[in-house]
């Protein structure tokens, strides 16, 4: 069973007398224990929807569809046939579904904010910065823990700060520090040391390596695995960097414009890439083995989610583009079929999925995305 899953989430920004599509009918699932990338260029609802999970929105921020299932939130017991059942299964100020799984999108603020750290932590993009100065670094590490876990005492969180400090790779002592004693690295790692505080299931990390220097990036993703593998934490990591991504995940989803474009094994999203967005996005990433590639940009902007017209998002810049690409935008098809040539839409979120109308010719995207007069041709003049 998973551990989170989320289907056709909609969040809305209200502007005026219009709306910002910041996220639109996103699914995607993430299992126990796993690491699940979300990437895209700045302004494709990465942020958004990371904090819509645990109702950290901006106040004029909402969920105006969908659903985020959770496994978590509630005491488990095992029902006379060894399923996992929750604890207020009858209760219905829970939504909660017959295998455990609960909606978060249904909690009110109280129960929205026992999930929080217990069950998922975030570290906001910038949390570095957040810091506060005035505490030394290991004390607001124990303010988290106490705040979460009443039961606990001083000592007891004191301890696990420090244990957990020395896990991230900074010496137990530096607790003592203040916050402009540490160098940026240490500080992200602080920040994450005090996201694991209360043993979450979820680890949400948005752009956690974006303001570091690239040995530093390595060392930080390097502590996320290792806690990982150690705590048998989910990780959902956000970046615009998909340098970053393919370090780490084992799953990875591919957004633009607020839409899902392409999801999967990380392997495979990346090595069979099956969306012009996602060939495009590579081309302008270097990787380790090509380091002497030409890099190839996206020609144009990521469009204004204020109202967006029907059609798929990336129309205007996509090279592939033809007249049913305006008509809706496309749903996620399976790329194992489109491999053989089939258009058949996808029935899990399991398995490695494009949103693209041309899936069913990935040879010929493949081959023509690789050459750099494929994006240069005015893609408006073919419509
Ligand atoms: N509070 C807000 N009000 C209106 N629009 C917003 C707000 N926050 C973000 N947006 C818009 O929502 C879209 C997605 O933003 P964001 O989730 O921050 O993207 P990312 O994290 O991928 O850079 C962008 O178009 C952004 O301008
Ligand atoms: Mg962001």
């Amino acid at each position: 069973m998973s551990l989170l899953e989320v289907n056709e989430l909609c969040v809305r920004y209200d502007a005026g007398e219009k709306q910002v599509h910041a996220v639109d009918g996103v699914s995607f699932s993430v299992d126990h224990g796993e690491t699940y990338g979300l990437v895209g260029e700045s302004g494709c609802g990465k942020t958004t929807l990371a904090k819509s999970l645990i109702h950290l929105l901006d106040a004029n921020g909402y969920v105006e569809s969908g659903e985020v299932w959770f496994d978590g939130t509630l005491p488990q017991w095992e029902d006379e046939n060894g399923n996992a059942r929750r604890e207020i299964i009858d209760d219905d100020r829970y939504p909660v579904r017959e295998d455990g799984m609960t909606d978060l999108t249904k909690l009110d603020d109280q129960q929205i904010r026992d999930v929080r750290w217990r069950d998922i932590a975030l570290i906001p993009q910038s949390a570095m910065n957040a810091l506060n100065p005035v505490y030394k670094v290991g004390d607001q590490i124990v303010e988290a823990i106490l705040r979460h876990e009443p039961a606990t005492t001083r000592e007891e969180a004191d301890a696990r700060a420090r244990d957990l400090i020395e896990r991230v790779g900074i010496e137990p002592e530096r607790a003592d520090d203040y916050a402009h004693q540490f160098s940026g690295g240490m500080k992200q790692r602080a920040v994450i040391a005090m996201a694991m505080a209360c043993n979450p299931d979820l680890l949400i990390a948005d752009e956690p390596t974006t303001a570091l220097d690239v040995i530093i990036q390595d060392r930080i993703l390097e502590e996320l695995e290792a806690l990982q593998e150690e705590f048998n934490v989910a990780i959902l990591v956000v970046s615009h960097d998909v340098s970053v991504m393919a370090e780490i995940c084992d799953k990875l989803a591919v957004m633009y414009g607020g839409k899902m474009m392409e999801s999967g094994p990380m392997g495979e999203v990346l090595t069979d890439s099956a969306n012009p967005y996602t060939l495009g996005l590579k081309n302008s990433f270097p990787t380790v083995e090509e380091e002497q590639r030409k890099l190839i940009s996206i020609p144009g902007s990521p469009p204004t989610l204020l109202d967006p017209g029907a059609g798929c998002r990336f129309s205007a810049r996509c090279p592939f583009v033809v007249d049913e690409c305006h008509s809706a935008h496309p749903p996620m098809y399976d790329v194992e079929q489109a491999e053989m040539g089939k258009r058949t839409e996808a029935n899990t979120p399991h398995v490695h999925r494009s949103a693209c109308y041309r899936v069913d010719e990935l040879e010929t995207m493949r081959t023509e995305a690789q050459k750099e007069e494929t994006w240069q041709q005015n893609t408006t003049q073919t419509h």
